[in-house]
């Protein structure tokens, strides 16, 4: 896409932009030109997972293109990456006809099934051997892209393969979907192309944390998240989900000499050599090609041991006959195309029995139905009870106990009912009943109008303290190794521990007499008690267990105050200008800060030595380039330039762009060029090579 020498001159040009931007020196002639250089940077991140600039560099380039587009509306272009950003909300997805049919996939499970389908694909074109490209097939919602002129003009779902829905606004949301392609350079007037839009498993893992931390049951898998978020109203939101895109066949052109004249590519595989030349994301670095079903065959059994090791989900490979013209002449059923197959890996789904469903009370009284199953193995876990967490859950899932029911485990995510199946009942299924009272103190249970969930008011119930104290010590709050649920119940149940608080005040000499607590074991746990006194403030505010607080809330509370019991003093307005806090959280904080128990417990707790005061001053202090301000030069060759920016900040230190006599350290890679010189003449900056600055940071 980008030659070496492209990509210097352009890297030239972002650091000339930068430094124009801090000048504040940037003027409608440079907007061209920041168009250009953003579209880089988007091709550099999302495609090749190789920044050369920090998120904060990207981010103040497009906003000074935002400005001057603003300002001189007549330089907006329907491809500035600007424009990929829609204001308002989506009315509705009109239905769209196809250019060519979207067509299935045939499946094959084994050896056997691929011996057998290509026996025919020789029998149909004559040959003695055939040359196949393997590709992955990736797990998430298909769609088909047009371009014209070299613009993206629709995109579409699959819909009935016939027709689909126009989702153009939420496809311009997918960064690695370039929004103009010079297809114009193979002589392409029109293309439609076809790929699948996936969630990546972390992203994946990142939306189902947030669903969490606002009691909302999870998604089953990535492919139901990417499919669900291309058909969400505001594009704002799709953007926030972070889809990808990978576009795998080219399904119909016209060149200015007419349809399919003289297709300038003859192979499968050189169709997604132009896609990723043209700045798509297309299989081209997965592909591989074969000759003759053996190898191919070798490769999907050798390759099913790797899938756990990607970064997305995928069920299978894809077995494609090479030769364009081959395909032709193969042709297609109504179903699918005779030139391809889908090798299926084994299903992470299986079909088990809903037993019984047991009702747990969580910290924050919430009550959690529990499914029992019979028990199943799926991918190497033994599966046999799962969360169906809320009443409007098991209705819409239609769950009753009896029921045969079909449970999935995407990758490392937990295992999901996908969905019941009504058609296999024979009358004896019992309706699942919600619980009135709770299942722990029997007091009556109540439920907020807006809300799934029903709740345990009581504060003193015994089951949410139990919950409270085992959240408090967990791996990701307080991190108590040698805690554990099983001693936090233990000593609760023997009266040795009351509350949180109770954690620092904990009879040793008492526990030292119970049943398998050996001198040693008694020893480990004090220090992890005592250890966990220095653990930062973040840590200890989701700790806590405030609701709707979760780990990346905590942080950003932890980093917006001095001292923790400050947060009193805030208003619900106040709370609600921090960075993703809505109203919903902020009432809570609020709440949780104007309770008298609450806040004698923090007294409590900082009496026991506990740390109250601020990460941000502990940063400071702590962080050894406090001060300090950077500019790197050159290419680096140990870091990638955004992990070294990123250790400068999370060390205390500045960055700066351009050299000046505010700069304390030129960090220099290869080819350092004009910011070296500059910088010599300066003597008070220090130059460092990159091994220098990792000894600095390492102090
Ligand atoms: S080729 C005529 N290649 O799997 C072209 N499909 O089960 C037919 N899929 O509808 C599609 N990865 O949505 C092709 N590398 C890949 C694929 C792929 C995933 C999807 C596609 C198709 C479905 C069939």
């Amino acid at each position: 896409m980008y030659s070496p020498e492209q990509t210097r001159q352009l890297q030239k040009q972002t650091n000339e932009l930068l430094e124009k931007a801090h000048a504040h020196a940037l003027h409608p002639g440079d907007a061209y030109r920041l168009q250009e250089v953003l579209r880089f940077h988007e091709y550099r991140y999302y495609l090749l997972n190789d920044p050369l600039i920090s998120d904060a560099q990207y981010d103040l380039l497009y906003k000074e293109l935002e400005k001057l587009e603003q300002a001189h509306p007549e330089l907006v272009t329907r491809d500035s990456p600007t424009q990929r950003v829609a204001k308002g909300l989506t009315k509705d997805f009109p239905t769209v006809q196809h250019l060519v049919p979207m067509l299935s996939l045939e499946n094959s499970y084994d050896a056997d099934d691929l011996l057998d389908w290509d026996r025919k694909a020789r029998e149909l074109t004559g040959l003695q051997e055939i040359e196949y490209c393997i590709e992955p097939k990736f797990d998430g919602a298909s769609i088909s892209l047009i371009y014209e002129n070299d613009l993206l003009v629709r995109g579409a779902t699959r819909g009935d393969g016939v027709a689909g829905d126009d989702i153009t606004t939420n496809i311009r949301q997918i960064r690695s979907v370039p929004l103009s392609a010079r297809f114009s350079e193979y002589g392409i007037q029109q293309i439609e192309i076809r790929g699948e839009v996936l969630m990546t498993k972390k992203n994946f893992k990142k939306y189902n944390d947030q669903l969490a931390e606002q009691n909302l049951p999870p998604l089953a898998n990535p492919r139901n998240a990417a499919a669900g978020t291309l058909r969400i109203k505001d594009p704002r939101e799709v953007s926030r989900r972070n889809l990808e895109a990978f576009l795998y066949h080219v399904s119909y052109f016209v060149s200015p000499r007419g349809q399919h004249a003289d297709p300038i590519v003859q192979t499968h595989s050189g169709n997604l050599e132009m896609l990723w030349n043209l700045g798509f994301r297309s299989p081209q670095q997965e592909k591989k090609l074969f000759s003759g079903i053996g190898k191919v065959i070798d490769y999907c059994h050798q390759f099913e041991k790797e899938r756990d090791g990607l970064p997305y989900e995928i069920d299978g490979l894809v077995i494609k006959v090479n030769d364009i013209a081959l395909q032709d002449r193969m042709g297609m059923t109504t179903h699918h195309p005779r030139w391809a197959i889908a090798f299926k890996f084994k299903a992470r789904q299986a079909t088990t029995h809903l037993r019984a469903v047991e009702f747990q009370v969580g910290r924050t009284g919430a009550i959690t139905p529990v499914a029992k199953l019979d028990p199943v193995f799926i991918s190497g876990v033994t599966v046999s009870s799962i969360s169906v967490h809320n009443e409007d859950y098991i209705r819409e899932k239609d769950l009753k106990i009896g029921d045969s029911v079909l449970i999935e485990r995407a990758g490392d995510v937990i295992p999901q009912i996908v969905k019941s199946m009504p058609e296999l009942r024979d009358g004896s299924e019992i309706t699942i009943r919600f619980p009135k009272h709770c299942p722990v103190c029997h007091s009556t249970l109540s439920k907020e109008e807006d809300e799934a969930v029903w709740r345990c008011v009581n504060i003193e119930c015994p089951a949410q303290v139990v919950e409270r104290i085992i959240h408090f010590t967990s791996k990701d709050a307080m991190d108590i190794r040698s805690f554990g649920e099983a001693n936090v119940r233990r000593f609760y149940d023997l009266g040795l521990l009351k509350d949180i608080p109770g954690i620092y005040r904990l009879p040793f000499e008492r526990i030292s007499q119970l049943e398998g607590f050996k001198e040693k074991s008694v020893n480990n746990l004090r220090t992890a008690i005592e250890e966990s006194k220095k653990q930062p403030l973040h840590r200890l505010i989701y700790a806590l267990g405030i609701r709707f607080v979760g780990e990346t809330t905590a942080k950003v509370l932890a980093a917006s105050i001095d001292y923790l019991p400050d947060f009193r003093k805030l208003t619900m307005e106040e709370l609600e200008n921090l960075e993703d806090v809505g109203p919903k959280v902020a009432g809570s904080i609020h709440r949780f800060f104007h309770t008298e128990g609450n806040l004698h417990m923090l007294e409590e707790l900082e009496k026991l030595g506990l740390n109250l005061k601020s990460d941000k001053s502990a940063m400071v202090a702590g962080g050894n380039l406090h001060g300090q301000t950077f500019l790197f030069t050159g290419t680096l060759v140990q870091l990638k330039r955004s992990q070294a920016e990123e250790m400068v900040e999370k060390n205390g230190g500045k960055l700066l762009y351009s050299v000046s006599s505010n700069l304390n350290y030129l960090v220099v890679g290869e080819d350092a060029g004009s910011k070296l010189e500059k910088a010599k003449k300066i003597p008070s900056i220090r130059i460092l090579s990159e091994t220098e600055f990792l000894q600095l940071i390492n102090g």
